[in-house]
């Protein structure tokens, strides 16, 4: 019998914009554009490929706001007069069939990596990630106005290029996750300290962006929970939503940790987590809330939605193991989804993130994956592997 998907097929308006439905690409960095930050035609074959299997909409992940904002050497980066045209094909291409265009723009401040990228790590305070090992430099003023007016750029390009939607990144412990946490912000001047100090260099950005780009086209990835003393979680991030909210946010999705706790977070995640965050962050906010993490079919977002745990939600590892996931389940062929092994078992494969932290570009193990243009070509070697590791993981 043909499930019922009545909630998650139903439109949504978020701010002035609406979705066909509420089933939406949670933001992907593959680390596949080319070194000066120029967006590949691959990259933009992977969304589009996305895209037109029945999303709502996709959000592109980390599109950073200079060279120095990467963490590793192929993402994107945008601002510059040369990111203009690819980044305008790639809204274009996702916009085709009716799926709305989002780009999730940001910096990734003392988590980016000198060995990967050639640049300066930089944040408020100094700060060194375990597993890189790099001392963050710390920014003076005038650095970090510089930024602030990077990020203005940014959205601006983001908004000329046609995106419809334009998420501001203030999680998993990136450069503006720094300035709002004690655990990573230790200043002393009018960026540290008190809330309200923490809250200024977002603001400054949002003040000096919103002349230019109506701000009720933003949206916000925010944590809610960083699993540190000092660090952030539902208790603290009042202040942050109840600023975001006055200026008009058209969404938030929630997540949680930050580098140095990446182990917390998976567990969570794989218990559903991120589901109760999203619930929970419903309590302090009007706007509409994105639940996403480890959501494995168009049965689980569902249910999510009937459970009022979200307004709409998101899948990032099932899209990328399957892009046809939400068509083959709509067309009653959920038998043939390439399931994502790390969704069957935490720690089972983990190739998509790995690679991206090796500084690698992207691939995923999954024979109905995309890899490239023309992709998937169904390869016997992946069919044969996938199958195998499938019946070990499913006994
Ligand atoms: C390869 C890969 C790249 C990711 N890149 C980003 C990113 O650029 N920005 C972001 O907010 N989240 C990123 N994520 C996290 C996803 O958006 C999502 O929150 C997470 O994978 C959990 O959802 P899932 O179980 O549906 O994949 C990435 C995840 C993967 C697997
Ligand atoms: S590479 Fe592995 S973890 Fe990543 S989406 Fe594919 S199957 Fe899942």
């Amino acid at each position: 019998m043909m499930k019922q998907f009545n909630q998650s097929l139903s439109p949504i308006k978020l701010g002035n914009i609406t979705l066909k439905n509420r089933i939406v690409c949670s933001p992907i960095s593959l680390n596949m554009s080319e070194t000066n930050g120029v967006i590949t035609d691959n990259l933009i074959s992977f969304f589009s490929n996305i895209a037109k299997n029945n999303l709502g909409m996709v959000i592109v992940g980390n599109a950073c706001v200079s060279n120095i904002g990467k963490g590793a050497a192929n993402e994107i980066v945008i601002g510059k007069k040369i990111h203009l045209k690819q980044l305008s094909k790639l809204a274009k291409s996702i916009k085709k069939n009716g799926t709305v265009a989002c780009l999730q723009i940001a910096h990734m401040g003392a988590q980016g990596n000198t060995h990967y990228t050639g640049e300066r790590v930089v944040g408020p305070s100094s700060y060194i990630v375990p597993d890189i090992g790099i001392e963050a430099e710390v920014l003076t003023i005038e650095e970090i106005k510089q930024i602030e007016d990077e990020y203005v750029d940014g959205i601006v390009q983001a908004d000329a290029a046609g995106f419809d939607l334009i998420e501001i990144m203030t999680a998993h412990g990136y450069l503006i996750h720094q300035f709002l946490s004690e655990h990573t912000n230790k200043r002393e001047d009018e960026y540290g300290g008190s809330e309200k100090n923490r809250l200024r260099f977002l603001k400054n950005i949002l003040d000096k962006v919103k002349k230019k780009v109506d701000t009720s086209r933003f949206a916000a990835k925010v944590t809610g929970n960083d699993f540190l003393p000092k660090g952030l979680d539902f208790k603290k991030i009042k202040f942050l939503i109840d600023m975001l909210d006055n200026y008009n946010f058209a969404y938030y999705q929630v997540t949680a940790g930050i580098y140095e706790t990446a182990k917390q977070k998976y567990i969570q995640m794989k218990k559903g987590s991120y589901w109760d965050y999203a619930q929970q962050l419903k309590k302090l906010t009007k706007t509409p809330v994105m639940a996403q993490g480890s959501i494995t079919s168009m049965e689980e977002g569902e249910n999510i939605l009937k459970k009022k745990q979200g307004d709409f939600w998101g899948m990032g590892q099932a899209l990328i193991a399957d892009p046809q996931i939400i068509t083959k389940t709509l067309n009653n062929q959920e038998d043939e989804v390439y399931k994502c092994l790390a969704h069957l078992k935490v720690g089972s494969c983990h190739r998509c993130r790995y690679l991206k932290q090796k500084d690698k570009s992207f691939d995923c193990v999954t024979p109905g994956s995309w890899r490239r243009i023309g992709e998937p070509s169904k390869r016997k070697k992946d069919l044969q592997f996938w199958n195998t590791m499938l019946s070990k993981l499913e006994q």
